[in-house]
């Protein structure tokens, strides 16, 4: 279980949201991988104001990161409802999440989707048939999903499976896992490295073993997502690299959990 305070000054509000995500005993009993308390509190007073559970804030926001860098990574911050190719692996809580939330900004005009769990994975064309515009491509073999405009990584494997050499230039590749989930080549070849918190990125996630071992720093962050919808930065693509984007920001959960307790009041 990670405990992550937080702090939002323009709204005024803090609070602690506790999450973890655990197989073992919980996938033995059919319980979500994820699971997640908020308490919230009023920092005039330090009163706790609400408890609300956090695992669908938690799980909405995680899809909805990638729908927002998408929106400004693919097509270049505009409105215009562009389609889109991609290719998921783990079609499970977060695959659902990731495509439903891209599914409101984009036309999914293809989706290969790769899980070692069949069931998952047929549970997932029926429950996504209507969320995806294009065809569902349920892959038997790793490489085969590796190809789209993104490909988005939300497993809880501990084993670096999407090769380097599985991807095209130009792709944009989210592994939003908790372990590494690309081989070190496709994280350090990448033409950008866009993260949404430099220094929690440099220490959690998919770019902290290169950072342990010393072959990743500060220096090889381009931007944060933040910079580039705030507008400080202009991203060029070069169709030749690949974009690496890493997201896992621990205090965003709060804004939507205020939002949700000032609408239940
Ligand atoms: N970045 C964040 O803030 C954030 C938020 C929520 C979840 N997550 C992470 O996303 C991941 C998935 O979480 P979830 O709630 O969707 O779990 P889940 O159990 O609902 O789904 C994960 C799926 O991945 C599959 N899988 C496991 N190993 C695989 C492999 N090697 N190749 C293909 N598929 C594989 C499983 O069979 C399962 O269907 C976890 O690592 C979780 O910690 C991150």
């Amino acid at each position: 279980m990670n405990a992550m305070p937080a702090y939002i000054g323009f709204t005024d509000i803090a609070g602690l949201k506790w999450a973890g995500g655990n197989l073992g005993e919980r996938k033995k009993r059919h319980m979500p991988y994820c699971s997640s308390l908020i308490m919230l509190v009023n920092p005039a007073i330090n009163n706790f104001i609400a408890v609300l559970d956090g695992s669908y804030i938690t799980n909405a926001r995680t899809g909805a990161q990638t729908a927002v860098a998408l929106k400004y990574l693919y097509a270049d911050g505009s409105n215009e409802r562009k389609s889109i190719r991609l290719g998921l692996y783990g079609a499970g809580m977060q695959g659902h999440m990731q495509t439903l939330a891209i599914s409101k900004r984009f036309e999914i005009m293809e989706l290969r989707v790769y899980d070692i769990d069949k069931k998952a994975l047929a549970k997932f064309k029926e429950d996504m048939s209507g969320v995806v515009s294009g065809r569902i491509i349920l892959c038997d073999s790793p490489q085969e999903a590796a190809q789209g405009d993104a490909i988005i990584c939300v497993t809880q494997a501990n084993t670096q499976f999407l090769k380097d050499e599985w991807v095209s230039p130009g792709t944009i590749v989210f592994p939003m896992g908790s372990y590494q989930e690309a081989d070190d080549a496709l994280l350090l070849n990448a033409g950008e490295i866009v993260v949404d918190h430099i220094d929690q990125t440099l220490h959690r996630g998919a770019l902290s073993r290169l950072v342990e071992r010393g072959l990743l720093n500060e220096k090889g962050i381009t931007c944060t997502i933040g910079d580039v919808v705030a507008g400080k930065v202009t991203l060029i693509r070069n169709p030749d690299k690949k974009r690496f984007v890493s997201k896992l920001v621990l205090v965003q959960w709060i804004l939507p959990a205020q939002t949700r307790f000032t609408r239940q009041r």
